[in-house]
């Protein structure tokens, strides 16, 4: 597969096969992610691949908190700005929007919106959960590598033929997740990916999000016309 390939087919698919994945592909895919890049080779990011009953008992424990603490715990770092302004506000709008649509379920309807959600806590469907983390004395510039890491991952996954979702909808849970899998030490989580085979009849993995024109977002200045 391409590079252009793996980068134009990678969406957030949020409607898995429950096929299993082998350990063997999960080590291969996070194994050449891990050439990513960062600044002076820190590698700051820690990675932790949890499947079968450690997985499913995860979820079960996420559904037992949400008893006790519905809204989950607060994330380690702001996720969004406060007051996120124009135009960002407007995308995470029209993103939120344009997937309930997809789904039907209308604005008024928050039960449904809440349940879909909730569906980030079961992965969607995936058979497998990757933890993402960075050592907690890190600076932006090791998060930015992170992220590298991340976006890695999920392009070496569409060469596997397997497809992700990332979901900083994790840090809800991170003491959840930290009771339940033991990250290492001093390590904060900065989201989970859901990874598995796409279920390609389901009508949320048709969601295809909208780009800003490359003129808006790039400037080329000093080329010869
Ligand atoms: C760091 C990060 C965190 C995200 N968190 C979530 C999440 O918690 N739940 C979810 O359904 N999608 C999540 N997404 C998916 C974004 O909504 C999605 O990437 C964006 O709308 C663009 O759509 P696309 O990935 O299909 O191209 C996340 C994406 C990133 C990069």
């Amino acid at each position: 597969m391409k590079v252009s390939e793996a980068l134009q087919s990678r969406i957030s698919c949020r409607a898995f096969l429950p096929d299993e994945i082998s350990l063997e592909t999960v080590k291969s895919i996070l194994e050449t992610a891990n050439a990513a890049p960062s600044g002076g080779n820190l590698q700051p990011w820690r990675v932790m691949a949890v499947g079968g009953e450690k997985l499913s008992g995860l979820f079960e424990q996420v559904r037992e908190d949400m008893k006790e603490t519905p809204r989950g715990q607060k994330p380690l770092f702001n996720v969004y700005p406060d007051d996120l302004q124009d135009p960002f506000y407007r995308r995470r709008e029209k993103c939120g929007e344009d997937m309930y649509a997809k789904l039907n379920i209308v604005r008024e309807d928050k039960r449904g919106r809440v349940a879909q959600f909730k569906r980030n806590f079961e992965m969607f469907g995936a058979p497998v959960g990757l933890f993402v983390f960075v050592d907690q004395a890190m600076e932006k510039m090791q998060w930015l590598d992170t992220g590298l890491f991340i976006q890695s991952i999920m392009l070496q996954a569409r060469e596997a033929g397997l497809h992700t979702c990332a979901q900083g909808a994790w840090t809800f849970w991170h003491e959840t997740v930290a009771r339940h899998i033991t990250p290492p030490e001093n390590h904060v989580l900065v989201c989970g990916i859901a990874l598995g085979k796409m279920d390609v009849d389901a009508p949320i993995n048709q969601l295809r999000t909208d780009r800003e024109p490359i003129e808006s977002v790039a400037q080329f200045i000093g080329f010869d016309t």
